[in-house]
């Protein structure tokens, strides 16, 4: 209820994060959301029980509020620890990555018609973290696929397709090189899609894939893959409707979590000059708010932030525009 406030936990990340975080605050204040954020950013030291830079009690929060929102965390290469966002994704079990792509109204791309769901498997996969050298000028890395993830992402991806009103659910692979690894993934995506005859399955070889997206988006619906592939096509898809400024994701864990992050990573390129486009995020904090089932404020909010990109006025750089980050938050904060 309004009166009392929900926690959730908010780690605002590296590079172009705390400026994109902060428009989220802004927004929510704007809109009264009755949400109190319990803050947590990346620690100087290696925390022992996470081997990486991410701590336990910056865990114990996700795990308890069981919502959260995440700005993208920057990864020093080569210090002999984990990723922070893999160290996230295995310790919280986020299981599968939802990232919707739409096109936006009075934002013109090549597509007026793109409107697509990715779902990437998030725990495994070439990111198992599994690499390591076998002799010098030799190393390897192991793609790891069990039948228990790809069970389970595959659920998900139909049990998603029903509760949206969605027909089509396409598993991307390429099962024809990869026979054993993408083999088994595939294996399971079919076993799931006999479950669930209201929707229509079909598999998509990778590269095949990548061409129809780009020749024509809208023949995909609901797309459900391994986790390098669904990197790999979440930001081509991004592409297709304006950027990487632009497209939300949600992280779902077991035991209910969800923990949303924009599809985008630190920007350092931009960082620190109050030019990043907040809307990756703060449509991911819609998909939070959803998933808290306040969809009076979410509405509201997408709506401002949509409203604000159709009319043109304020539009950050990467739109073709020259508002900064402040001036375009305060626009949505102005609808609201
Ligand atoms: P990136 O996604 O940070 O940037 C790619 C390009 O898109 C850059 O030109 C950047 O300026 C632009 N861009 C990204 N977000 C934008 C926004 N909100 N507004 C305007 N322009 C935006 O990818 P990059 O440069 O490969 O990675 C940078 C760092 O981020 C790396 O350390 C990487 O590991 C990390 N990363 C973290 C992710 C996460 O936390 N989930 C996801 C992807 C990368
Ligand atoms: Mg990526």
């Amino acid at each position: 209820t309004e009166s009392n406030p929900i926690r959730a936990t908010l780690f605002p990340g590296d590079g172009i994060g705390p400026e994109i975080a902060e428009s989220v605050k802004q927004v929510f204040r704007a809109a009264d959301v009755p949400i109190e954020w319990e803050e947590h950013y990346v620690g100087k030291e290696i925390d022992p029980r996470t081997q990486s830079f991410l701590t336990w009690e910056s865990l114990e929060s996700v795990r308890r509020n069981k919502v959260g929102l995440k700005g993208p965390m920057a990864t020093p290469i080569g210090k002999g620890h984990r990723s922070l966002n893999l160290t996230l994704r295995k310790e919280l079990n986020l299981y599968a990555n939802v990232r919707p792509c739409y096109s936006l109204p009075g934002y013109k791309t090549r597509y007026d018609d793109v409107d697509l769901v990715t779902i990437r498997e998030n725990t495994e996969g070439e990111y198992s973290g599994l690499e390591h050298q076998v002799v010098r000028g030799v190393v390897e890395s192991l793609k790891i696929i069990t039948r228990q993830a790809s069970l389970r992402v595959a659920e998900y991806a139909f049990h998603y397709a029903m509760a949206h009103g969605r027909e089509r659910v396409s598993a991307i692979h390429k099962a024809n090189i990869m026979q054993k690894t993408d083999g088994l993934f595939l294996k399971c995506c079919r076993e799931v899609a006999e479950k669930y005859p209201e929707i229509t399955y079909e598999e998509v070889v990778i590269d095949n894939c990548c061409m129809m997206l780009v020749k024509n988006p809208a023949l995909f619906d609901v797309l459900v893959m391994p986790n390098l592939y669904g990197d790999i096509i979440s930001d081509l898809c991004a592409g297709l409707i304006g950027g990487l400024g632009l497209t939300p994701s949600c992280n779902i864990g077991e035991g209910g979590i969800a923990l949303a992050e924009a599809v985008h990573g630190s920007a350092p390129d931009i960082a620190g000059k109050n030019m990043a486009n907040p809307t990756a995020l703060l449509l991911s904090s819609v998909t939070m708010l959803r998933h808290l089932e306040l969809h009076d404020k979410a509405d509201r909010i997408q709506e401002a932030i949509l409203k604000t990109i159709a009319e043109g006025k304020y539009r950050t750089g990467d739109l073709g525009g020259t508002s900064t980050t402040t001036e375009f938050t305060k626009a949505i904060c102005d609808k609201l």
